[in-house]
C-alpha cells in the first residue's frame, strides 16, 4: 500500500504536534464546559480517537456517518448513513473531521445540529483545503493547511481505501488510471 504514495504531506510526527496543539486549545477553550464530540464518519477516525486523548475535560462522544464522496469528486449530495444516536438539543457541540474541502458536508451538519436545537457548533478539522471552498464556512480548529490536491492516508480514503496510512500523503497517479 505504502508503495502507491508519491509523497508524504503531513508525516505522522507532525500530526501528533496537531494533535497536542488543538487538544491543547480545545481545553483551554471548554474549561468550564462539557462538550459532545460528534465525529463524522468514516473519515474522523482516527483523528477523533488519537485528539480525545490530549483533551482533559469531561466530554461525551457521538458519531455519524455521512458521506459526500465518489472517487476523488465531491457529489454536493450529502448523505446521511446513520443518524446521531443522541439529542443534542442545548449541547455545546464540537463537530471532528478529517479534512473540510468544499465545506459542503460540514455545512450540511452544522445546519441539521443547529435546527435540532445545539446551543453551540464548532468545528475541527486536521485538514484545511481553504482552495475547494464552496459552502460558506470556515473551521473553529484547524490541525495544517494543505493545497488543492487529493490526499489519503489517516482516516482519509480514496475508494474507501488507505485510511491506515499513519500519515497523510499524495497517491501516484498510476493509482487512479488502475
Ligand atoms: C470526506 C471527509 C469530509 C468531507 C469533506 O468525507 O471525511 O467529511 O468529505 O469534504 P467537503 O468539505 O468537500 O464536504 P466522505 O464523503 O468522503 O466520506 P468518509 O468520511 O466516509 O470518507
Amino acid at each position: 500500500m505504502k508503495n502507491d504514495i508519491k509523497k508524504v504531506s503531513v508525516s505522522a510526527e507532525q500530526i501528533e504536534e496537531m494533535l497536542i496543539r488543538l487538544g491543547n486549545q480545545i481545553t483551554n477553550d471548554y474549561k468550564n464546559q462539557e462538550p459532545l464530540f460528534i465525529g463524522l464518519l468514516k473519515g474522523c477516525n482516527p483523528f477523533m480517537v488519537d485528539l480525545l486523548k490530549h483533551i482533559d475535560l469531561y466530554c461525551t462522544v457521538a458519531y455519524m456517518d455521512v458521506s459526500s464522496y465518489a472517487g476523488t469528486k465531491s457529489t454536493g449530495n450529502v448523505r446521511i448513513n446513520h443518524d446521531l444516536d443522541t439529542n443534542v438539543e442545548d449541547k455545546d457541540i464540537i463537530v471532528i473531521d478529517d479534512i473540510l474541502d468544499t465545506g459542503r458536508t460540514l455545512n450540511a451538519v452544522v445546519q441539521l445540529l443547529k435546527a435540532r436545537g445545539a446551543k453551540s457548533v464548532k468545528l475541527c478539522v486536521l485538514l484545511d483545503k481553504p482552495e475547494g471552498r464552496v459552502a460558506p464556512i470556515e473551521a473553529d480548529y484547524v490541525g495544517g493547511l494543505v493545497p488543492n490536491e487529493f490526499v489519503v492516508g489517516y482516516g482519509l480514503d480514496y475508494n474507501e481505501k488507505y485510511r491506515n496510512l499513519p500519515y497523510i500523503g499524495v497517491l501516484k497517479e498510476e493509482v487512479y488510471s488502475k
